[in-house]
């Protein structure tokens, strides 16, 4: 009831900030139940999961591992970037249960190679067994530890430049991940960034949420930076309203 209570007054806050009245309040609620069921249509007609997609949300949910992958029509919108984009190389930076790792691996070449980062072992071990089952195994290589302990070894071991990566871990360090991905990047590589638009918290300038305020901080950045053409889509469906930073390397 109290979390009930917490989220109705940050979306009145967010209302206000917003400046709609009631009845547009009601409407966004309505416009929540379309967005869902429009999702659930796209996901029908692109968006199907096979076994090894619905076996890794299961296996997470086995394992107690939270549900905050990328949706199946977000995973399918990665797998049209990779693709767009010709990608072989592909850094991911947050790895969970390996699901958005498996849209994205799915849309490599055999010779292709994916490398995901993932803090927690018990993810990365859930993430293995899925990538296996959906027989990524052989291009998809999880590497265990701190992304930012990870990505200076990344750039020594002249892995780089990467076609795509996608930034989806821990939100406080969006703004370090960013500068990592340019130091692995050239000119054309597609950069991504998930979750930063949070339901709208990122319109506060005054909140007190330093994962809102790492992607704040790094919209801001995108809005600076002269090395990358970037634009920021909100994201609306079955998760929770968000936005996804797209990026091009100049
Ligand atoms: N990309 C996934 C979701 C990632 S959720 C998908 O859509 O399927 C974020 C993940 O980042 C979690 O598994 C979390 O353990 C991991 N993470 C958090 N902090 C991290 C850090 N400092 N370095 C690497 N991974 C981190
Ligand atoms: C969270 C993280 C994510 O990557 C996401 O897509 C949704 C939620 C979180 O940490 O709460
Ligand atoms: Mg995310």
């Amino acid at each position: 009831m109290l979390l009930i209570l917490e989220n109705l007054k940050l979306k009145q806050s967010l209302c206000y900030l917003v400046e709609i009245d009631t009845f547009e309040y009601k409407s966004y609620n309505m416009g929540k139940k379309l967005f869902k069921s429009v999702d659930k249509y796209i996901g029908k007609l692109l968006g199907a999961e096979d076994s090894a997609l619905k076996g890794t949300i299961k296996a997470m949910k086995e394992a107690d591992i939270p549900a905050i992958s990328v949706s199946a029509n977000q995973g399918k919108f990665l797998q049209v970037l990779a693709r767009s984009c010709n990608a072989k190389k592909i850094l991911e930076i947050g790895t969970l249960g390996g699901y958005s790792t498996i849209w994205l691996g799915r849309a490599l070449p055999p010779d292709g190679r994916l490398i995901t980062l993932e803090l927690e072992q018990t993810h990365a071990d859930v993430a293995r067994l899925n990538i296996i089952k959906a027989g990524l195994d052989p291009i998809v290589e999880i590497r265990v530890g701190k992304a930012l302990d990870l990505l200076p070894i990344i750039v020594k071991e002249g892995i780089g430049p990467f076609d795509m990566i996608f930034i989806d871990a821990d939100k406080p360090p969006y703004p370090e991940y960013f500068e990592w991905a340019l130091k692995l990047s050239r000119p054309g590589t597609l950069i991504v960034a998930d979750n930063v638009i949070r339901e709208g918290k990122v319109l506060d300038n005054n909140i007190d949420d330093d994962k809102v305020r790492g992607v704040q901080k790094l919209n801001k950045m995108l809005s600076e930076n002269k090395k990358v053409t970037a634009t920021i889509i909100q994201t609306v469906g079955s998760k929770e309203h968000d936005g996804m930073a797209i990026m091009v390397v100049n």
